[in-house]
């Protein structure tokens, strides 16, 4: 895992040569960051100004005013999973800093102090959703105010520090604290070195990050589930493909297959064994705990309509989203044994290689694909769509698998995808696929209630705005 944690003083300056400050040596939280590497994670420390040396294996950011420590934590805060602020960050400083060294007067001089940016507070406003753990050092009513902190501060644990005497807390060598959890009964522990206690507070932290309902976990912890349910459910779609095929519900446009049901409920079954706290969202319906924050996006048969007919074009895709946010897409293509993956935050693969949007930027050379709503209204708007794409770009296709015909973006096989009304399942996955190799894929809500959407997304060079916008953006 990776460990974000401050430490040290910081220093806001009064003039070019004076500044207010704190006793902080720095200690607990460069003790706090050789436990970390100890136990084998990844360690960012942002350090105010201290005599100690930078830890060997973390990688060192050294600030000096809570300003800065403020950039640096938010440069490292998007890839961390723990953040640990134990820095003595000052709550104030001088509102207007001179720019030369001022000067003795008679009588007394007074400053103006505003407040400094609240580090730790802003955190989960900034979209942070690992484990926040903040310390509080505290005086008198340790123990209040340490919970009053964690809850206005959305912490999941803050380390509670009295720091009214002097052989503990502040520039020295041990240190005395209490764990007090979001989510369990306070630990008080005895004094010990600030590196034993800096151990025990790591060790905490690592059972927090075993999965639960409110912790996300990096969004590789989520894949190895996510690629076995796409393959055995592929496994099971193509064992079946040319058979005779039940069909649950014939519409105008569509049809429900027997098989659509049992392949999401292999998925199903295997994302819940993982995850039994997840909740489940596919086309053929709901399953697992729908309060959840953590959702998996399912369609178990795109195409079904190729697959029914005896096209060999169609996927399975799965994807994770914690609230609004995407974490994990996969798509699978059982019949050429296509695996395309993407994680948030990293580089989209098909079958283990990186993959990247095409660099075609003019119509004269796209390949587009386009789907075909099921509704008069759409069906009017797509051909007008079609007719006049059709004299712009080189071919057109209609491939009649939404999924796939995204990951074919994704890929750099054709150039866009745009349908007019389309189900989340069905571009779930694709979505993170084309944004992660560097695409665009926007997702436009066409009719909130029946929870359907538009979606143009392209290798991001095309000049397809008026159609973005057409749709919605
Ligand atoms: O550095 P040492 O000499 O080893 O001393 C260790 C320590 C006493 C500094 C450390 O154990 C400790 O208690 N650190 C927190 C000190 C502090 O400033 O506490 P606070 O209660 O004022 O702040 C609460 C939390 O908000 C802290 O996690 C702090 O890092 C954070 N904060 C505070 C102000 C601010 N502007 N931004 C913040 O992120």
């Amino acid at each position: 895992m990776h460990f974000l944690i401050t430490a040290g003083p910081t220093r806001e300056a009064l003039d070019p040569v004076r500044y207010l400050s704190n006793r902080s040596s720095g200690k607990m939280g460069y003790a706090l960051a050789a436990a970390a590497l100890a136990a084998g994670h990844r360690v960012t420390l942002v350090s105010g100004p201290t005599a100690l040396p930078a830890p060997p294996g973390a990688a060192f950011l050294p600030v000096t005013s809570a300003a800065e420590m403020a950039a640096a934590v938010a440069t490292a805060l998007p890839s961390a999973d723990v953040a640990i602020f134990a820095a003595a960050v000052a709550d104030y400083r001088p509102a207007h800093p001179a720019p030369h060294k001022i000067k003795k007067t008679p009588g007394a001089l007074t400053l103006t102090l505003e407040p400094t940016p609240d580090i730790l507070g802003s955190a989960r406003a900034a979209g942070f959703s690992g484990l926040l753990v903040g310390f509080a050092a505290e005086t008198e009513n340790l123990l209040a105010n340490a919970r009053q902190k964690l809850l206005r501060k959305g912490c999941d644990l803050i380390v509670a520090n009295d720091v009214s005497g002097s052989a503990t807390g502040f520039d020295a060598d041990d240190n005395e604290v209490t764990l007090v959890f979001a989510r369990g009964p306070d630990r008080p522990l005895p004094r010990a070195s600030k590196l034993a206690l800096a151990e025990i507070i790591v060790g905490a932290c690592t059972e927090l990050m075993v999965p639960s309902p409110s912790m996300s976990l990096p969004p590789a912890s989520y894949l190895p589930a996510a690629v076995d349910a796409a393959r055995q459910a592929g496994a099971l779609i193509k064992a079946n493909y040319g058979s005779d095929l039940g069909v649950n519900e014939t519409l105008q446009y569509d049809l429900k297959l027997e098989l659509d049901v049992r392949a999401q409920a292999l998925i199903t079954d295997i994302l819940l064994a993982a995850f039994p706290q997840h909740a489940i969202y596919g086309e053929e319906g709901l399953a697992g705990d729908q309060s959840s924050d953590f959702q998996w996006i399912v369609d178990p048969i795109d195409g079904t309509v190729n697959y029914f007919y005896g096209i060999p074009h169609f996927c399975v895709s799965i994807a994770l989203r914690r609230g609004q946010d995407i974490l994990l897409g996969v798509i699978y293509d059982p019949m050429l044994d296509e695996l395309f993956v993407a994680e948030k935050g990293g580089l989209p693969t098909l079958n283990g290689k990186p993959i990247r949007v095409s660099p075609r930027a003019h119509l004269a050379e796209a390949m587009i694909t386009v789907g075909f709503s099921k509704n008069k209204e759409s069906i009017d708007n797509g051909m007008r769509r079609f007719s006049r794409l059709l004299t712009q770009v080189r071919k057109t296709r209609m491939l009649g698998s939404a999924a796939l015909g995204m990951a074919y973006v994704a890929c750099g096989r054709l150039d866009a995808y745009i349908e007019e009304v389309i189900s989340l399942w069905d571009v779930a996955a694709g979505i993170l696929l084309v944004e992660t190799a560097g695409g665009r894929a926007p997702l436009f809500v066409k009719d909130a209630a029946l929870q359907k959407y538009s979606m143009c997304c392209s290798n991001g060079l095309l000049p397809l705005a008026d159609i973005e916008t057409e749709m919605g953006g």
